[in-house]
């Protein structure tokens, strides 16, 4: 059989990039991305493994070369290897790469099956290097069990890549702690912005935002940097820091726009499509999916939602105040 026309969106961009949020649940509760108190999905609600399967599969039969699988915690969502393990039997069949991102917090149990299932790389989110800090942010977790994981990733083979979210006031002061231990780890290591999303008041947002033109100057105090053109189709900028040879990323979806670039969308653990993480539209392929057993009309529902893929987001943090806030939390679109 022929394969199908890829996904070509309205402003000529291919979408080759998957990212599927497989649980709204998470075991820490971090202040940015959650209320202490959620009220989580009921279960029912949720797509099943094989639904996600079929799902999956039908976006890279359509294209999708990169697939990554996000939360909430996607390690905490019960049977969640017999995903990944289904998911590894399209790598090299069209699709190139299987990943995750985690907190850490349940990859020293689970690294060893993720290696074994063709996952080369994680990005693990860690905003500190301090207990009480990480306690802190987090709410609920414990910085020396997600320090086993990492340490369980690197035994068990896998690239590791360190998210930091820059937050003013409260990680500010271990921008070259951070850089450093990376080096010594050899991980990588990419600061994030800290986004617009769920309930919080503009003082609260505006308090807490550190923006990443900043973090790069005081990196440049104290090394030269080189700016690399690569691109992985996202938010992230790279530079390389001359002295170690470290690469380090910004994503700065505040500050920079990338939409001109944008090859992903974004799928609910709830089946609904995401063209823009930024914009509230979204697509119920859940209600495609469960209304006929049928891959056709499923193709179909992914290709009209792909139709009305927007040029870009509206974040604005500009004149002191944010617009083009969003009020959903990034549990429920996965980051
Ligand atoms: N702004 C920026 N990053 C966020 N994350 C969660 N909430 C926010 C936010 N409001 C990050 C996590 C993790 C990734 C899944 O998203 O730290 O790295
Ligand atoms: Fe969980 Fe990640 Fe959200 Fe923290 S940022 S509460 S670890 S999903």
């Amino acid at each position: 059989m022929d394969a199908p026309a890829p996904l070509i969106d309205p402003f000529a961009r291919p979408i080759t990039y998957l990212r599927v949020s497989v649980t709204d649940r998470c075991d820490f509760r971090c202040t940015y991305c959650m209320a202490e108190h959620m009220q989580f999905l009921p279960k029912k609600d949720l797509l099943t493994l094989e639904e996600l399967d079929r799902l999956c599969s039908v976006f890279v039969r359509l294209g999708v070369r990169k697939l990554r699988v996000t939360g909430g915690e996607p390690l905490v969502r019960r049977n969640i290897m017999e995903f990944f393990r289904a998911m590894s039997r399209h790598l090299g069949q069209g699709l190139d790469e299987l990943t995750l991102t985690t907190n850490g917090s349940q990859l020293a149990r689970f690294a060893g099956e993720l290696a074994d299932c063709g996952v080369r790389r994680v990005n693990v989110s860690l905003d500190t290097l301090k207990d009480d800090r990480f306690a802190r942010i987090t709410r609920w977790g414990r910085l020396e069990q997600v320090m086993e994981g990492i340490a369980a990733a690197t035994s068990a083979g896998l690239r590791v890549k360190i998210n930091t979210v820059a937050l003013k006031g409260f990680n500010e002061d271990e921008l070259f702690p951070l850089l450093d231990w990376c080096a010594t780890e050899g991980h990588d290591l990419t600061f994030i912005e800290v986004m617009p999303m769920g309930e919080m008041t503009e003082e609260q947002r505006l308090g807490q935002y550190w923006p990443l033109s900043d973090l790069n100057a005081r990196i440049a105090e104290r090394f030269s940097l080189t700016p690399l053109a690569e691109r992985t189709g996202g938010p992230a900028r790279y530079v390389r820091i001359n002295e170690t040879g470290q690469k380090v990323g910004f994503i700065t979806p505040l500050t920079h726009n990338f939409c001109e670039s944008c090859n992903r969308v974004r799928l609910t653990c709830t089946g609904e499509l995401f063209m823009c993480l930024g914009q509230e539209d979204r697509a119920d392929l859940r209600a495609a999916l469960r209304a006929s057993p049928s891959d056709a009309d499923l193709s179909n529902a992914i290709r009209e939602a792909i139709t009305r893929k927007p040029k870009g987001h509206d974040f604005d943090y500009s004149r002191q105040h944010v617009s083009g806030q969003v009020s959903r939390y990034m549990s429920h679109t996965g980051g």
